[in-house]
């Protein structure tokens, strides 16, 4: 079976720095399906060959010393652009028929990749339809729609209930890209590939989880759009809640989107819901220094740039075991981090230690940058009486592997392709996550929100973020990236 893989969106930045760069290389390790045409679409008047050329462009300064111009030329072959205002019926008329030439008629499975403005998600699915896109009698038709899907809970409601009206839910991928990060992926066999986590992981063992995403960079020219999103729709409603997923969920019964997805929904509809008052206990928000610089921001706006959220799952794995969910711009590294923090031994029979301090063990799960994990232990120092040193264990992929790590949207673009749905988010899971959020956000834009902490650039947050775990006798694990 021929594929097609259309672009909408296809002048946009994503199109130019992660998804031809994606295909390019999955072309140049021979993971492309065979007949596989790429079209890209936008309002743009351009012909294929103009825009092979900027494709050209952009994938060779994208990818340095990795290009290489055979491959490009055996990708660029099947590359064609159709300009097309996905609102008009006739534009997308005269793409259905541009579709069928380019496949010659026969049948082929096709991706449509919703890269556009949000704003444009809705319109577009409905052209898909009227035209009868999304009819499969000439192969599979799914559709990508990237995030953010729908800015709360009942947008989400009503993009999901339109989607529907065109598309089944398994023909829908609701990407985000933290799932097609490899170390995502192993959480899953670290987790469930190995037998000596299972019984530690839990509230016998486990004191409390924090997930961290913490980026070096401010939100640069993208304040006109982060000014209404913040962090906690940019970063926590989708990537933090589904690292938190991934690191809390049962075991699935098998290896497949279905019960991958039902477990992970069980997590999210278990979150204890953080609401008016509990927001001020339960949250902290922060806003670098010279935010309100930003092109595009207004000089009083009071967006949180950094955010850090106590969550409690409660079921029985969980129960008292707090999941803080960190992140912010212009913090002091660019780091991801889960770091599952274990109670201290129950009895104490060594008191001394190099540091002063006798910390319980802790495995640090690093996402980002240089993948891997590390595990702190105590251990004896030599020659010193009992003087204990916390040491670690390191396993990082990058040296275990010798080889660079894909982007994410490899993985994502031949599982859509393929219609592995396992990296994707279902709708209900899409929904509960709003439904932890909203009021979260709701709060923050009333009187009960938490004091809006400055922070300056290169800091971990606001001091009250610090003061407020102390205040819960637990400290961050503020710690530039752990492997190198
Ligand atoms: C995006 C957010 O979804 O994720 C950005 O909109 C953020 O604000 C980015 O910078 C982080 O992704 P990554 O893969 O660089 O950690």
């Amino acid at each position: 079976m021929s594929h097609t893989v259309v672009i909408f969106g296809a002048s946009g930045d994503l199109t130019r720095r992660k998804l031809i760069p994606a295909l390019y290389s999955l072309q140049q390790k021979s993971r492309l399906p065979e007949n596989t045409s790429i079209v890209g679409v936008s309002r743009s008047a351009f012909s294929d060959e103009d825009w092979r050329n900027q494709l050209l462009d952009s994938t060779h300064q994208f990818l340095g010393e990795e290009f290489d111009a055979e491959v490009w030329k055996s990708l660029s072959e099947r590359i064609f652009y159709q300009p097309c205002d996905l609102t008009k019926p006739a534009d997308m008329a005269e793409l259905a028929a541009r579709l069928a030439q380019i496949e010659n008629g026969q049948a082929a499975d096709r991706l449509y990749y919703m890269s556009t403005k949000p704003a444009l998600y809705q319109k577009g699915i409905t052209q898909l339809g009227l035209q009868g896109m999304a009819d499969e009698t000439l192969g599979a038709r799914r559709v990508v729609v990237e995030k953010p899907f729908g800015t709360d809970l009942e947008s989400a409601k009503a993009l999901n209930k339109h989607v529907h009206t065109v598309f089944d839910e398994d023909q829908v991928y609701r990407i985000d890209h933290y799932l097609g990060k490899e170390s995502v992926q192993n959480l899953f066999v670290l987790r469930f590939g190995n037998t000596i986590w299972e019984p530690l992981w839990n509230r016998n063992y486990v004191d409390h989880v924090q997930i961290t995403v913490a980026e070096s960079l401010s939100v640069g020219s993208r304040g006109g759009y982060y000014d209404t999103s913040g962090v906690l729709r940019d970063m926590f409603q989708n990537h933090l809640l589904q690292l938190m997923t991934i690191t809390a969920m049962e075991a699935p019964v098998r290896n497949e989107p279905t019960q991958i997805r039902n477990e992970k929904v069980k997590v999210l509809a278990a979150v204890k819901p953080v609401i008016g008052t509990d927001c001020g206990r339960d949250t902290v928000r922060g806003q670098y220094e010279g935010y309100r610089n930003e092109e595009g921001v207004p000089a009083d706006s009071t967006t949180a740039t950094f955010g850090a959220i106590k969550l409690e799952i409660d079921n029985w794995r969980w129960q008292g075991v707090p999941f803080y969910l960190r992140s912010g711009k212009s913090m002091s590294c660019r780091t991801t981090q889960i770091v599952i923090q274990f109670k201290p031994t129950p009895h104490a029979l060594f008191s001394q230690s190099d540091n002063g301090t006798l910390e319980a063990n802790r495995l640090v799960i690093q996402v980002q940058p240089d993948e891997g994990l590390q595990l702190h232990l105590q251990t004896k120092v030599p020659d010193a009486g009992m003087l204990l040193r916390e040491t670690d264990l390191d396993f990082s992929f990058r040296e275990e592997y010798n080889t660079p790590l894909p982007d994410s949207y490899q993985r994502l673009l031949l599982d859509a392709m393929n219609g592995d749905a396992s990296l994707f988010a279902r709708s209900d899971e899409v929904e509960l996550a709003w439904d932890i959020m909203d009021p979260i956000i709701q709060a923050w834009n009333s009187p009960h929100a938490p004091p809006l902490g400055f922070y300056e650039p290169g800091f971990w947050g606001p001091q009250y973020s610090m003061e407020w775990m102390h205040e819960q006798n637990r400290n961050w694990f503020d710690v530039c990236p752990v492997l190198h």
